[in-house]
């Protein structure tokens, strides 16, 4: 009997289409009249909602002509600042599913493309062609994000380069066959840096990148550490145990001092910044140890060179009007150190 024409799988990804528009302004709060396609179910591939997520709008307009327009975006800007995070809520919030490759050293080529691997059919062993990231997202209403892509590999790069363009078609030298994008499919980036290198000490690793791939970006937006207020707002939705009307001011002085260590490298100060990443961390550590002082320590202050603890300690009078008292704090919280 021939054999049966498959039925089509109703789970199948590539058969799924962006078939709902949302309100920008409803969804992310954005005065604006613009609407977003976005996906009716959800996906595994969908990242899960944080709804204390604040969005900032600049960015998130950007993010959101990407995917609505079909547009290669590039967010750029200091770390901890919120890049990652922001693509993944924009696209959590439209069921976008979203793949993440962090392009660091070990990624090759053979991840991105695809490989001939041994596979067992029918108790024999045979040779197939395994598809790589890219030829999967690429027939998928997928975002692909390659995170940290001023750190990426020469030879990943060009991979990247042949998709970069609206319609890239991308070949399977190997397999003779040329892969026509999903219409879903979008092409997003976070950098530390634009292309420049670690021109400024902060991020060692990062490649200096090639002119004719930054022109392939269409949309480059940059995210750097947000204005106090919004930060504020941040670190009290991260930490609920600080979010409490009267730790406000607590909130105030440690970001206020966050501000300060980001003048200090500006200046030459200090040698690192604190970044929100590093902010919530402290208000966590808050949490856990009980002392502001020390929690400060454990999440900034020891990353920072001995020599520029004098620097950090008069921050801390600044902010806080008392003396940093590291030691004292923690055998009063009856840590053992
Ligand atoms: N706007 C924001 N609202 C809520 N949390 C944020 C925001 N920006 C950053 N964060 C939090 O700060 C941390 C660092 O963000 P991330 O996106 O990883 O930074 P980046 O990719 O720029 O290094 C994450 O835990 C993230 O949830
Ligand atoms: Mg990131």
């Amino acid at each position: 009997m021939p054999d049966q024409p498959a039925q089509p799988d109703p789970c199948d990804l590539r058969l799924r289409h962006p078939t709902r528009q949302l309100s920008v302004r409803e969804t992310f709060g954005i005065a604006t009249n613009m609407t977003v396609p976005a996906f009716a179910e959800r996906d595994p591939h969908v990242p899960d909602i944080d709804p204390a997520y604040c969005f900032d709008p600049a960015v998130t307009l950007a993010l959101l002509a990407g995917f609505a327009h079909n547009r290669r975006v590039l967010l750029q800007g200091l770390h901890g600042s919120g890049k990652s995070s922001h693509i993944e809520q924009v696209a959590a919030r439209l069921n976008w599913p979203c793949l993440r490759v962090n392009l660091d050293g070990h990624i090759s080529r053979l991840d991105l493309v695809g490989r001939d691997a041994i596979t067992l059919r029918d108790g024999q062993q045979v040779t197939e062609f395994q598809e790589g990231i890219v030829p999967w997202a690429l027939q998928r209403p997928v975002a692909l994000v390659f995170d940290e892509y001023d750190a990426g590999r020469p030879d990943v790069m060009f991979v990247i380069q042949r998709i970069l363009e609206r319609d890239g078609q991308f070949t399977l030298l190997d397999q003779n066959r040329v892969l026509r994008p999903h219409p879903g499919f979008r092409i997003l980036a976070t950098a530390n840096t634009i292309g420049q290198g670690n021109l400024n000490g902060l991020y060692a690793g990062a490649q200096r990148l090639n002119h004719a791939q930054i022109d392939r970006w269409n949309i480059v937006a940059t995210l750097d550490y947000l204005p106090p207020a919004q930060e504020r707002a941040i670190v009290a939705a991260r930490v609920p145990a600080l979010g409490e009307a009267a730790q406000s001011a607590l909130l105030e002085a440690m970001v206020a001092l966050a501000g300060l260590t980001r003048q200090g490298f500006a200046a030459g100060d200090l040698s690192t910044l604190m970044s929100p990443r590093t902010l919530i961390s402290w208000g966590d550590n808050i949490a856990i140890f009980g002392d502001v002082g020390q929690a400060f320590m454990l999440a900034f202050g020891n990353k920072c060179d001995a020599a520029e603890r004098p620097v950090l300690a008069e921050y801390f009078q600044r902010c806080f009007g008392r003396e940093l008292g590291i030691g004292r704090a923690m055998s009063d919280a009856g840590v053992k150190l």
